[in-house]
C-alpha cells in the first residue's frame, strides 16, 4: 500500500471531536496525518503570494500577516474588505488551491456533518507573538450556510467563539498545531477571534502561528 493510501485512511479514522455549538466542532489533531504535505504546499503558495500586512478600511494595520490561495483571495484596504481573483501585490491570480488543502477541507467538513464541501478560497494568517484577530463575523462569502474550515498550525492560540452580537459572551478554546475548527449552518455567522499569541517556539514553524481558513466564497 502506498504512503498516500495510508494518509487517506488516516483521514477516515475517527478524530477526537469536541462539539462547541449545534453546528460547530473542534477536530483535535485532524490535520496531523497530512501535516508534512500541508506545510510543503503552504511554502509553495507563500513563495508565489507572500504574507503581507494589510490596512483595514478604518486605517488600522492588522497585526496578523495575510495571504491567500484558490480562485478567490481576501484583501482589505482603505476602500473596504473583499474577495478578489487577483493578488494586488503582484497583479497575478492567487496561487492555485493545493490538492492537500482541498482533501483536508472536505474530510474535516464531512466529519462535522457538512457533506460535499468544495472551498474556492483559502485565507492564510500568520501571527507572531502578540498578534491577534479581533472579534468579527466572516460575511464576505456568498453562502452563510457552507462551513468555514479553520486549520491551526504552529504556536497555540486561544480562539474566541462568540454569539451573533459582538457583545455576546465568547467561549475561549485553546487550539494546537493540527487542530481544525469547523463552523457552519446555524452557527456560521457567530463572532470569533484570536487572543494575542503568547511568545514561544514551535519545532516546525518557529515563533509563529499560522491559520488557514477554507471557505466557499462564490
Ligand atoms: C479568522 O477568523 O480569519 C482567523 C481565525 C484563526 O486564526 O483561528
Ligand atoms: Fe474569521
Amino acid at each position: 500500500m502506498s504512503l498516500d493510501l495510508f494518509a487517506e485512511q488516516d483521514l477516515q479514522q475517527p478524530a477526537r471531536v469536541e462539539r462547541i455549538s449545534d453546528q460547530a466542532f473542534v477536530l483535535r489533531g485532524f490535520a496531523l496525518p497530512r501535516i508534512k504535505e500541508l506545510l510543503a504546499a503552504l511554502d509553495t503558495v507563500l513563495l508565489q503570494s507572500p504574507l503581507r500586512q494589510m490596512q483595514t478600511p478604518g486605517g488600522f494595520t492588522m497585526s496578523a500577516r495575510l495571504s491567500s490561495c484558490g480562485d478567490w483571495g481576501w484583501t482589505t484596504d482603505r476602500d473596504g474588505y473583499r474577495y478578489s481573483p487577483v493578488d494586488p501585490l503582484n497583479a497575478r491570480p492567487w496561487p492555485a488551491m493545493p490538492g492537500v488543502f482541498l482533501a483536508l477541507a472536505e474530510a474535516a467538513a464531512s466529519a462535522a456533518g457538512f457533506e460535499n464541501f468544495v472551498p474556492d478560497a483559502c485565507l492564510i494568517n500568520s501571527y507572531a507573538p502578540g498578534a491577534k484577530m479581533s472579534l468579527h463575523q466572516d460575511k464576505n462569502e456568498r453562502s452563510f450556510i457552507a462551513p468555514i474550515v479553520s486549520v491551526s498550525l504552529g504556536l497555540p492560540a486561544v480562539f474566541q467563539f462568540g454569539g451573533f452580537e459582538r457583545s455576546d459572551p465568547s467561549q475561549r478554546i485553546s487550539l494546537f498545531h493540527g487542530d481544525i475548527v469547523v463552523w457552519g449552518g446555524v452557527d456560521r455567522l457567530r463572532f470569533h477571534g484570536v487572543m494575542p499569541i503568547k511568545p514561544g517556539h514551535h519545532s516546525l514553524l518557529g515563533q509563529q502561528r499560522i491559520n488557514i481558513t477554507l471557505r466557499q466564497a462564490d
